[in-house]
């Protein structure tokens, strides 16, 4: 079967782009399916770093097919600086890029809607969103009454449709007091009319270009923004994103049914981050927090603001691997621990002095959960040049080979570093291994007993 997806395990951010930029020498297509302008991806290659946000680091390649699904919200100005960016820069975007009819359009009402209500949760904490207009513009999709397509832009009856939205959200933001901005139906009509002529040749069914593709056997990659934990029905709702940004969005965002997947790598960071608001359990608000966003340059791609940091979380981890169904994980960052003379790994909770390895539904639940560490051993060596397996440090590899026992799936690739070169590719991993690789182990697996 021809499918491949890449999803992330944590809340985001979890260096899925390099991954993506190594597998897409391998696919033929690679398919964004969700989330909009609000993701970010830092690919090194050949020693130059690149920023993408919609669209696929796979445009930077040869013979590489980037679809833009209808799953996904899309800001058609922020593509429109992508493709400039790209092109500035010499990569030729043409052909290689298409963008669904489907998409639902992010317009400046959106942005202005995500600051006015991001502040106006019940109890008043704020979700701490990217401002990209994400959530609103899912919820005008859902709602239908306000939504405007991608491929709208090019019917005849669009102008009238643009007017009747902005009056009614005029109205809506009106009520926002001095936040509000006016809306003017001319510019904006003007402005999209404009971005919609550069962008149509890119423009089509890709629902029915990808369900070709994988009947006639390409290869397919499939690339998850944010992480399984931000998913608006499954992760910490409802400090999530507005889509499913678990595994389990692949088919609904894609239109292509997971049947075509025969490969689903789970990535995790090798510690935990969260940007924004809501519960993160290891939190480490000390000396190790700064050690690891300093290490790990952990500042948002889009936003730049300091990601907060922590100890792995292999409950969280644990639960976001099952619920995404991936089959193997790749640890990243592994070589932001270097420094550390021991490292925590939190291997269940303890929730109102009930000790537990379920990651909980609600997040107050989450926000009570006090984490139950195991300590490992650090090392100080620099892992940043190590290519080889048998290079990692006898204290890396254990931890490593921890995390894939405490998730029951295998390790099978490992990153000390930005730039592609940087990757260590595993193919022995102990009793982590899963049935299907003869290792005879039920799926999915319990975690080992915490030591008191
Ligand atoms: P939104 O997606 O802009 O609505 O933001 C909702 C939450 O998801 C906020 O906590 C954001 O910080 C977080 N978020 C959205 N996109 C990303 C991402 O690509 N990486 C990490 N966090 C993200």
């Amino acid at each position: 079967m021809p499918g491949t997806c890449v999803i992330g395990l944590q809340w985001g951010d979890e260096a899925k782009g390099k991954l993506v930029d190594i597998l897409t020498e391998h696919h033929d297509i690679v398919v964004r399916y969700q989330g909009g302008a609000n993701a970010g991806h830092t690919v090194v290659s050949g020693g130059e770093t690149w920023k993408l946000s919609l669209i696929p680091s796979g445009i930077l390649r040869d013979g590489v097919t980037c679809v833009v699904t209808g799953g996904v919200v899309l800001d058609p100005a922020a593509v429109l600086r992508e493709i400039d960016m790209l092109e500035g820069r010499g990569v030729t975007v043409g052909s290689k890029l298409l963008l669904s009819d489907r998409a639902h359009v992010v317009f400046p009402w959106h942005v202005a809607e995500d600051r006015l209500l991001d502040a106006s949760l019940s109890g008043g904490e704020p979700i701490g969103t990217t401002g990209r207009g994400i959530g609103p513009c899912y919820r005008d999709k859902v709602g239908r009454a306000m939504a405007i397509r991608l491929g709208d832009l090019y019917r005849a009856d669009f102008p009238a449709t643009l007017r009747h939205v902005v009056a009614l959200k005029q109205r809506f933001l009106a009520g926002g007091g001095p936040a509000a901005v006016p809306l003017d139906a001319d510019a904006i009509l003007a402005d999209m009319r404009r971005m919609a002529a550069r962008l149509g040749p890119h423009v089509r069914d890709t629902t029915a270009y990808l369900l070709d593709a994988v009947e006639a056997g390409r290869r397919v990659l499939f690339e998850g923004a944010q992480g399984t934990l931000l998913d608006v029905d499954h992760g910490t709702y409802p400090f999530v994103t507005s889509s499913n940004s678990s595994g389990l969005g692949v088919g609904p965002g894609s239109g292509v049914p997971a049947r075509w997947i025969d490969r689903s790598i789970g990535v995790v960071k090798a510690y935990s981050t969260r940007v924004g608001g809501g519960p993160l359990p290891t939190e480490q608000d000390n000396a190790i927090g700064i050690h690891l966003r300093e290490r790990g340059n952990e500042y948002g791609t889009v936003t730049r603001r300091p990601r907060r940091c922590g100890w792995f979380d292999a409950v969280a981890a644990r639960y976001a691997a099952r619920l995404s169904g991936v089959d193997e994980l790749a640890v990243m960052l592994l070589d932001v621990l270097g420094g550390l003379d021991q490292i925590s790994i939190c291997t269940a909770y303890e929730i109102d002095g009930r000790r537990t390895t379920d990651f909980p539904s609600h997040v107050d639940d989450l926000r009570r959960a006090r984490p139950v560490y195991e300590t490992l051993p650090g090392w100080h060596e620099d892992l940043s040049v190590i290519r080889e397996q048998v290079g990692l440090p006898g204290a890396a590899q254990r931890y490593v080979e921890r995390i894939a026992a405490l998730l029951g799936r295998p390790v099978r690739i490992v990153s000390v570093g930005p730039d592609r070169a940087q990757t260590v590719f595993r193919d022995g991993d102990g009793d982590a291994r899963g049935p299907a690789e003869g290792g005879g182990l039920p799926w999915p697996r319990q975690p080992a007993p915490v030591r008191a």
